[in-house]
């Protein structure tokens, strides 16, 4: 209610947005309570597993005008960075049949970017994010933006990316104002 209150009374356009919903039962209480669009992340499971519970989502958010984000590959953390990276890049052969098949409005995509704080050096696939800006027919979405680099985000944006998501930057700034 609170974000609804100043969203509501807000000079530029408002979403509320549940970012990685974890559940069905998460995404439709968020819609419920007046979320403008929801993230289902099924990321971890397989790609028939998370295609089939994203498709559920999208019906009942489509039926109440939300959108619906999901994630395909998969954004890991920045502590197992060097670990994790490779593995969970989207590919784009499965991004098109996903898009396709869920009928999502827009995509998460894993190009080399993580969660938190990197350990390692951030080593972005802007040939791969090239690639999936041109063919997949919704826009694209960049998690893991903090450490990243301004340059980074700023060459992702220019590849295509159009949402980027920061938390960690934006929650150390505030601890550290506190
Ligand atoms: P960071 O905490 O790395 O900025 O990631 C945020 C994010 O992707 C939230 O969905």
């Amino acid at each position: 209610p609170i974000m609804k209150y100043y969203a509501e009374r807000a000079k530029v356009p408002v979403a509320l947005h549940l970012d990685h919903g974890s559940s069905f039962e998460r995404c439709v209480q968020a819609l419920r309570l007046g979320f403008t669009s929801v993230m289902y992340d099924a990321s971890a499971k397989s790609f028939e597993e998370n295609a089939e519970e994203t498709k559920e989502i999208v019906k009942i958010a489509h039926a109440v005008g939300a959108s619906v984000e999901a994630e395909l590959g998969h954004v890991g953390q920045g502590a197992e960075y060097e670990e994790t990276r490779d593995a969970g890049l989207t590919k784009l052969e499965e991004a098109l049949k996903y898009v396709e098949e869920t009928g999502v409005d827009c995509l998460a995509v894993a190009v080399g970017t993580s969660h938190g704080v990197y350990k390692g050096e951030p080593h972005l696939e802007f040939e791969l994010l090239d690639h999936l800006s041109k063919e997949v027919p919704v826009p694209l979405v960049l998690h893991g933006g903090s450490g990243t680099g301004d340059e980074n985000l700023a060459k992702a944006v220019r590849t295509g990316i159009q949402k980027v998501n920061l938390n960690t930057d934006v929650s150390e700034a505030g601890k550290q104002a506190l």
